[in-house]
């Protein structure tokens, strides 16, 4: 079941739907569609994408993967099947919470996971669930804003934090990349943009 906070994740992306995507499409004019394009290229095998929302991602991926799409609001699950069913894509949705995947461990090669870590209302334990469901030679592939380097900066990202909470779920001040980090990963920025604003990682397990 899921808990408070991750219902009321849930009933935000409930209620914007396929609404999200004019969100989506905002931060797709900057250099966000790059980034998503570039990054989603990479994945094989069986990825899971966590939070998988309406399938911004889903017509970057590389022809042969499986992949499994998650996300714990139903109408943009909804969204992405939608979507997936207009691509060659082999697709499974799975309603469900990322703190708590319903897979088995090391089961996938890649997970896919985007604009979500700043959501998660337990991102530890995420972070720790996408670690669990790898298999030991797997990746982990995040496209996140984070914490900003500047003071100044992480003064307007905390001022604007109630809106992005109230409307979004969304914390725009976290400091994602040790938290991605302490799940037992080892991170490689392969880019980043916006003033480092919006960094794409892979993140591959700590042997
Ligand atoms: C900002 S949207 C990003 C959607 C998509 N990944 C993208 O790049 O456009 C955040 C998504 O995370 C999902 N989400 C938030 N917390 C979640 C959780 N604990 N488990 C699964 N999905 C979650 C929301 O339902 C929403 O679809």
């Amino acid at each position: 079941m899921a808990s408070d906070d991750t219902s009321d994740v849930a009933r935000k992306y409930q209620r914007l739907g396929g609404g999200y995507d004019k969100v989506s499409a905002l931060l797709d004019r900057t250099a966000v569609s790059r980034m998503r394009a570039q990054l989603v290229a990479r994945a094989t095998g069986d990825v899971l994408e966590v939070a998988v929302g309406t399938g911004a991602n889903l017509r970057h991926y590389p022809p042969g993967v499986r992949l499994t799409g998650l996300d714990v609001a139903a109408k943009a699950l909804r969204a992405a099947s939608r979507r997936a069913g207009t691509l060659a894509v082999e697709w499974t949705p799975v309603s469900g919470d990322a703190a708590r995947l319903p897979l088995a461990d090391a089961s996938v090669d890649t997970v896919v996971c985007t604009l979500a870590g700043c959501t998660f209302p337990s991102p530890d334990r995420a972070f720790a669930e996408i670690r669990r469901v790898l298999r030991p030679h797997g990746q982990a592939l995040f496209l996140e804003h984070v914490r900003s380097a500047s003071v100044a900066g992480r003064v307007v990202l905390r001022a604007v934090t109630p809106l992005t909470r109230a409307a979004l779920g969304c914390h725009p001040d976290r400091d994602t990349v040790p938290a991605i980090a302490g799940a037992g990963f080892t991170i490689e920025v392969l880019d980043r943009a916006v003033g480092g604003l919006f960094l794409s990682i892979r993140a591959t397990p700590t042997t």
